[in-house]
């Protein structure tokens, strides 16, 4: 092609308005919310860069296929043609659908974990942790070095440290009952894991007898990932690249909120004949017969049509290039994020923005709360909010203090996201006058969702 724009590769048939706010109504929206922008009303919000889960808008192909869902509790057509759509990718022999990613999780772990067993995975999402730890077993993160340091480039920071797995597989102080990666490594900066660390993991857990299961939300934009980066995955399909990652491992958990393009459902996949009919045990006991697992008939087929279009290269392309284009222009300006742009988001560095805000005020969170009080931007912490508190009580600092703007799949077009690049530009030039926050009431376990804070300082903007 001689052209060098990359466009938005569909046609926008339905839209919905968006609501303008003021600085005077966000700052009474903030304070309403107890400084916690996920009890906003979703009206009160511009852009909304929450999550890129659940928030995808559907293609008519979509639309179309759920007209056809088929409603039956058993047996349903729509079942076997989701079930086909994940086996082509997948090659895994049972596929179990659940209500979202998260209820696949509970299900395998419910099935897999004691106290005190040991899992590890590059890095846990929050609720990955969460179902790991409600198990009271051990959730531990395993990324390469490099995968911590926000601005190094690397081509696979999403890569897990295989030394370190190897050592703990020889070793283990307690019982390893699988091994899970991530795909992309979202809590660590949405950044993709290469084939051949992939590879390299399967061969060690299958030599330790330990199960690998792909966390596999954003399979698809990992593939593209290997195909631009990975010697020798140039010239194959999105698909091919996909089934490869798979034929590595035992099973998957996947929220198609995600890459299932769908807003709402799930699935986990495995091989093993007995582990499977201990999860659909579990399964019909709080999500539903195993043939529709908690989602309508409808549902199953917006995400087998989800899953095929997830891999199409056009799609592809534009989606990890929007994301790529705002970090140029960040870049650019030196607004300091995450390097390179992952995937899914673009990720703030506050450490580097806000080093005068000492990590017990949460700078990642402060930030959160600016970027929606300039510019009606709701981003999410992916901080020492989300991850500073531990098991035992105590508070840790996160690795990393970062603010994740998620885009949602086929929803914002360039000029939002020139607004986007506008508003952040602003901040950043903020920056020394922008305060930290403190904890007002939290909850003891996912805190981020429900806590209320406060300016630690009077103001989250000082003069
Ligand atoms: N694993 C990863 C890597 C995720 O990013 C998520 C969800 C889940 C598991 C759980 O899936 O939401 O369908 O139950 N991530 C969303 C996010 C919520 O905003 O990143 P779920």
């Amino acid at each position: 092609m001689p052209f060098r724009t990359i466009i938005e590769p569909f046609r926008i048939k339905t839209v919905e308005p968006i609501r303008r706010t003021t600085r005077d109504e966000r700052e009474v929206a903030l304070i309403e919310a107890g400084y916690n922008l996920f009890q906003l009303k979703a009206d009160e919000v511009l852009i909304d860069l929450l999550t890129d889960s659940g928030t995808s808008a559907m293609s008519s192909a979509q639309w179309a296929g759920m007209m056809q869902g088929d409603e039956s509790y058993a047996g349903a057509r729509s079942f076997y043609r989701f079930e086909s759509a994940v086996r082509e990718i997948t090659n895994l022999k049972h596929v179990i659908p659940t209500h979202q990613g998260r209820a696949a999780e509970r299900i395998l772990f419910g099935s897999l974990l004691k106290p005190g067993d040991i899992v590890p995975n590059n890095t846990h999402f929050d609720t990955t942790r969460a179902n790991v730890e409600y198990r009271r077993a051990k959730a531990s993160d395993l990324p390469i070095p490099e995968g911590k340091q926000p601005q190094l480039i690397h081509p696979f920071k999403g890569d897990i440290d295989l030394a370190a797995l190897e050592h703990l597989l020889a070793d283990p102080p307690a019982r390893v009952p699988l091994v899970m990666i991530t795909v992309t490594n979202n809590s660590g900066g949405g950044q993709p894991v290469s084939m051949a660390n992939i590879r390299a993991a399967s061969e060690l857990c299958r030599r330790h007898g330990v199960p690998l299961f792909l966390d596999a939300c954003r399979f698809a934009e990992n593939a593209w990932f290997i195909k631009l980066r990975e010697k020798g995955y140039a010239d194959k399909a999105p698909l091919a690249i996909a089934q490869e990652m798979f034929s590595h491992v035992d099973g998957c958990t996947m929220s198609a909120k995600k890459d299932g393009l769908a807003n709402i459902g799930g699935f986990l996949a495995l091989n093993d004949d007995d582990l499977a009919q201990q999860c659909k045990k579990l399964l019909i006991l709080t999500e539903g017969f195993p043939t529709y697992g908690g989602l309508a008939g409808y549902d199953l087929e917006a995400i087998a049509v989800g899953l095929h279009e997830v891999l199409d290269e056009d799609y592809l392309r534009y989606r990890i290039r929007s994301v790529e284009y705002l970090g140029e222009i960040l870049t650019r300006e030196e607004v300091p994020i995450m390097q390179p742009p992952g995937g899914h988001a673009i990720y703030l560095d506050a450490l580097s923005m806000l080093p005068h805000i000492p990590q017990s005020e949460y700078p990642a969170w402060a930030l959160s709360l600016v970027l929606y009080l300039e510019g009606g931007i709701r981003s999410a912490e992916i901080g020492s909010i989300m991850f500073g508190l531990q098991p035992d009580g105590s508070e840790k600092p996160a690795d990393m203090e970062l603010v994740r703007l998620a885009f949602p799949r086929r929803v914002y077009t360039q000029s939002h996201v020139d607004y986007l690049a506008e508003v952040l530009i602003h901040v950043n030039a903020l920056r020394e006058r922008i305060r930290g926050v403190r904890i007002v009431e939290a909850p003891p376990v996912l805190r981020h969702f429900s806590a209320r804070l406060a300016p630690a300082h009077g103001a989250l903007i000082v003069d």
